[in-house]
């Protein structure tokens, strides 16, 4: 007998889970400093536009895909493909992205549950400034306790995925997901009553446009894919598992705008404890694991500060990372035909490997010339690879499949179904059809170095 493909409990289940891929690491350190790098007010403007116009129509796609075929993304893009047998290349693609961007992902979160332990040991009390930034780059170069973290984070994953879809993922979204939230309201909170938070809001939501570069148009819509996690056929996994009442569009709006409102409150949590100190929002992993241990120390009740946010952290990581290690579990059980269990445990053995180099990037000890050679280091070559190219080169061939390949009439009934929102049915296949295709192929082509945006802009408005 055919088995039943497991489908999720609730529908608060299957947005607290998809909420839960979307909100990570991404929204809660990268968005607060790329927004930094990028002069603020309008390139959040940019984002939250980016985000609706191309993010929205992408995650709409891949949910439709994802329900109509019950399938994950290999055979998904092969049983919609009208035979052709390429496409399922493309689900390969997304299930490689997967695994790499788990390995790298795994040792953010690894050094996120070691600030736990140090805030809870106090490792910043009698310490200066600089000793305090040191202990991260101590951190970064210790392969030992990297690859320690890296194990343990692994494993409480497949202690998740192995559960299933309803007692795994959505059991724990709806643990993890309020939990994140009122932390994150109360650290919130306590951060409005700082003298620099007039001065956050303002950076935030200032219409300066005269400071926003080609490159932060460009970086506003890579972050936008990265903080939907589109591009990755994980959405499509997720949408496997609606069921057929759900309302396709109007799930697509609500995890997005949690996740701009996430990300939003993270940056008035952050700048204003940077701007209340006189520190500039500085970029990169030094902002969380450098700058905020330092203003932490200075804090009244930083012990419970400290902890509350790597906590935060760790639960905003674990529900990315668990979508990410689903989606390859999901997979190998279709193209193998084997138990969760096994599944499981092959997907995280592989991770835990790639993330071996991964872990050893800091201290040099794997490939010590590899940074001489790719002029990145392992752990950075591999963000830069997923994040700049596979992730973008999927969402722009997932964007042609849904739009062109995809018959009209499945995407139809699909997105029509179960939806108060049938009339937008035909703004969605415009963005899907011509709209996203067009900005990720400028954006790729600019990255190649094949189109400079920049000298188009010049010469408009010179
Ligand atoms: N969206 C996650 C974040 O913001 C990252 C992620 C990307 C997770 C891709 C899964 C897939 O951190």
């Amino acid at each position: 007998m055919k088995q039943q493909r497991e489908h999720w409990g609730t529908k608060i289940g299957f947005v607290l889970a998809a909420a839960g891929s979307a909100v990570g690491i991404g929204s809660v350190w990268k968005f607060p400093y790329t927004v930094g790098t990028n002069g603020g007010g309008a390139f959040v403007i940019l984002y939250i536009l980016l985000t609706f116009l191309i993010g929205v129509p992408v995650f709409i796609a891949e949910l439709i895909l994802g329900r109509k075929s019950q399938k994950s993304s290999i055979f998904a893009y092969a049983d919609l493909s009208k035979g052709s047998g390429n496409w399922k290349l493309l689900g390969w693609l997304n299930l490689f992205s997967c695994f790499i961007i788990l390995a790298y992902y795994s040792v953010v979160a690894g050094w996120c549950m070691s600030y736990i332990l140090m805030s809870l040991t106090q490792f910043s009390s009698g310490k200066s400034p600089d000793e305090i930034r040191n202990v991260f780059s101590l951190l970064e170069q210790s392969p030992d306790i990297n690859i320690f973290w890296l194990f343990i984070f692994i494993l409480i994953n497949v202690g998740v995925i192995y559960s299933g879809v309803r007692k795994g993922i959505e059991y724990w979204s709806r643990i993890l997901m309020p939990a994140l939230f009122v932390m994150l309201l109360g650290l919130f909170i306590y951060s409005t009553t700082l003298p620099g938070f007039g001065k956050a809001v303002h950076y935030l939501f200032n219409l300066n446009f005269s400071s926003l570069t080609p490159s932060g148009i460009l970086s506003a819509l890579g972050l936008a894919f990265f903080t939907l996690s589109v591009g990755l056929g994980i959405i499509l996994t997720y949408g496997s598992y609606m069921k057929k009442t759900e309302d396709l569009p109007k799930n697509g709006l609500l995890v997005s705008s949690m996740t701009i409102l996430i990300s939003i409150m993270a940056s008035l949590m952050i700048f204003p404890i940077s701007f209340s100190f006189n520190m500039p929002p500085e970029a990169g992993p030094g902002l969380v694991f450098k700058t905020m241990p330092v203003l932490f120390a200075k804090l009244p009740g930083s012990l419970v500060i400290s902890t509350l946010f790597f906590s935060l952290l760790v639960f905003a990581a674990l529900t990315s990372s668990i979508s990410l290690l689903e989606m390859t579990v999901a997979n190998l059980i279709e193209i193998r035909k084997w138990s969760r269990g096994k599944a499981t445990a092959v997907a995280a053995t592989i991770s835990f490997i790639i993330g071996i180099p991964c872990a050893l990037s800091g201290s040099n000890t794997l490939f010590p010339s590899w940074k001489t050679i790719y002029g990145k280091d392992f752990f950075g070559t591999m963000d830069y690879l997923t994040t700049s190219w596979m992730m973008p080169i999927a969402g722009l061939l997932t964007t042609i499949f849904a739009g062109w390949i995809l018959n009209k009439s499945i995407s139809k009934e699909e997105f029509e179904q179960g939806t108060s929102f049938k009339k937008i049915y035909g703004v969605w296949l415009f963005a899907i059809r011509f709209l996203c295709p067009l900005v990720v192929l400028i954006i790729l082509l600019q990255e190649a170095g094949i189109f400079n945006l920049s000298k188009i802009i010049q010469y408009f408005t010179r």
